[in-house]
């Protein structure tokens, strides 16, 4: 009794509160990951742009030595200056200056000690006329454009290529492309190509990739960079995701042991009030009987008191079967039942069962036929518990099938197995209840006769237990309205 008032003292949680209270905690949780997730995004992309600026300021400073590198191989302090941070901070100055109308230049001299670098900035004197803007550039000796725009274009290949190397080295594998600005106007030589960068996720500043002349800056672009940060984020996501997945499993795992434990104490209160209605007939039938013998002195009429006996007799019988019932589904529950297994003939059992049913229903209009089998059907079973299992089927279709009961039992057997079948005209048992009329406790709760018809719902459970015990099954169809018919399926015996 004290497990039902602890389940029923959790009642409030499980009708009321929990749904929502689950609800929020999923909805809260979700949202929190969410946003938690998406600052994550916000900050990995901040990171993806830098690591992204700081792939091209180190492919710019390489590609810049490179171009002045000839002659300096062996100098660490050259390679030292040019690829230094501060180098790269004059060099972007520089750049940037060209849109106000200077030039720049760059030369480098070499020297037994030292090594001197000339930058060299070019100021136009007079204001440029519109349309003829003054481009001012030098040249090295016998330098022509032509030779220069050569270099420039291998050089741009250079350049590019060691963006993709730094991009690589910096696990940004994204899909990339440049934007070329003319050094002196700023205009981008493709303007199909800038127009689409301008929608870009990133672009990078302009670097000049060159010391020895200025003719184009190079922009990088990636038009979404949503894939990397997405990377990145993978374990985070990854981690998110299965917490959730987690929660729900403990929340939906909850929330079915909660249910079955609702339904379970529900179906032991129905078993607790049945069993007691069905215990207390009896016992008072009896003591009515033995009452009246010793209140009407019936000793003294043997004919009355023999049948004051047998009624109390058979009460006193069904008290015990009553009695077995219960004690057997503990048995079952614990799995302490064991079968006495032994060489059987079930057709023997059956017609002894069906001939005592017979008897019994013997005052009513029912009737049951049975329809053996022509040769005997050995099995290795428990004849008790068998003899049981087809009682139990037996006093269902009885018990069910009203006042003009047809039942037909019948035995097949094959070299494999052998079917048992008890066929009923009774109301039938409607799909959605036929898995479950085999729980224990579970009775059809539309079935009319439930109150007139006493049970405790127990029968078929014991019946199913034992019959897979014996590595048997059993089956059941039926229809609303259309009989049912439950088959035995058990297997044969075999000398091994
Ligand atoms: N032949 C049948 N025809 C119609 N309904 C049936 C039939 N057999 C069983 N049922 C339904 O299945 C339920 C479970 O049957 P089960 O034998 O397990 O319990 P019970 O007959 O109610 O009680 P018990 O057999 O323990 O006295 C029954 O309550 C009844 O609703
Ligand atoms: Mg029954």
């Amino acid at each position: 009794m004290q497990q039902y008032a602890e389940l029923s003292g959790m009642k409030w949680l499980s009708n009321r509160y929990a749904y929502p209270l689950v609800a929020l905690v999923m909805l809260a949780s979700i949202g929190l990951q969410v946003i938690w997730l998406g600052q994550l995004f916000r900050a990995q992309q901040v990171q993806v742009k830098r690591d992204l600026d700081q792939a091209v300021a180190n492919a710019a400073s390489q590609s810049d030595y490179l171009s002045v590198a000839q002659g300096h191989e062996n100098s660490e302090n050259f390679k030292n200056f040019f690829l230094s941070p501060d180098w790269l901070q004059i060099k972007q100055a520089f750049t940037r200056l060209r849109d106000r109308q200077f030039g720049g230049s760059f030369t480098s001299q070499i020297r037994p000690d030292s090594t001197i670098v000339t930058i060299g900035i070019h100021i136009a004197n007079d204001k440029p006329r519109v349309g003829h803007r003054q481009i001012i550039r030098t040249y090295d000796e016998g330098e022509t454009l032509q030779t220069i725009t050569a270099a420039d274009k291998r050089d741009l290949a250079r350049m590019d290529s060691l963006v993709k190397v730094e991009c690589l080295r910096a696990q940004l594998d994204l899909d990339t492309y440049h934007v070329i600005y003319d050094y002196d106007s700023g205009k981008p030589e493709s303007p199909a190509i800038w127009k689409k960068a301008q929608q870009a996720a990133y672009r990078s500043q302009q670097y000049g990739y060159n010391l020895n002349f200025f003719l184009h800056t190079y922009q990088l672009v990636a038009q979404s960079i949503n894939g990397v940060v997405l990377y990145r984020m993978r374990y985070y996501l990854g981690s998110s995701l299965l917490m959730l997945l987690l929660t729900g499993a403990a929340f939906f795992f909850l929330f079915r042991i909660m249910r079955s434990q609702r339904l379970y104490t529900q179906e032991r209160l129905a078993f607790t009030s049945n069993m007691t209605h069905e215990l207390k007939t009896p016992v008072s039938v009896i003591e009515a009987a033995l009452d009246a013998i010793t209140r009407y002195g019936l000793a003294r009429d043997p004919v009355k008191l023999n049948n004051y006996i047998q009624i109390s007799q058979s009460e006193l019988q069904r008290l015990n079967l009553m009695i077995d019932k219960v004690l057997n589904l503990d048995q079952l529950d614990n799995g302490q039942v064991l079968l006495r297994r032994e060489l059987y003939d079930v057709q023997q059992g059956l017609a002894s069962v069906v001939s005592s049913m017979q008897l019994r229903q013997a005052q009513t209009s029912s009737v049951i036929t049975y329809q053996p089998a022509s040769e005997p059907c050995f099995v290795g079973g428990d004849p008790v518990h068998l003899i049981n299992v087809f009682y139990n089927l037996i006093d269902n279709a009885l018990k069910y099938g009203g006042k003009n009961a047809r039942i037909i039992v019948s035995c097949k057997c094959s070299r494999e197995d052998i079917h048992i079948s008890f066929q009923d005209n009774g109301p039938g048992i409607s799909g959605i209840y036929q898995e479950r009329v085999f729980e224990r406790f579970f009775r059809v709760p539309e079935n009319p006769d439930v109150h007139t018809v006493k049970g405790s719902g127990l029968g078929l459970h014991y019946v199913k237990q034992i019959v897979e015990k014996h590595g048997g099954s059993v089956k059941l169809q039926s229809e609303a309205g259309k009989g049912s018919t439950f088959t035995i399926i058990l297997p044969a015996y075999h000398e091994v």
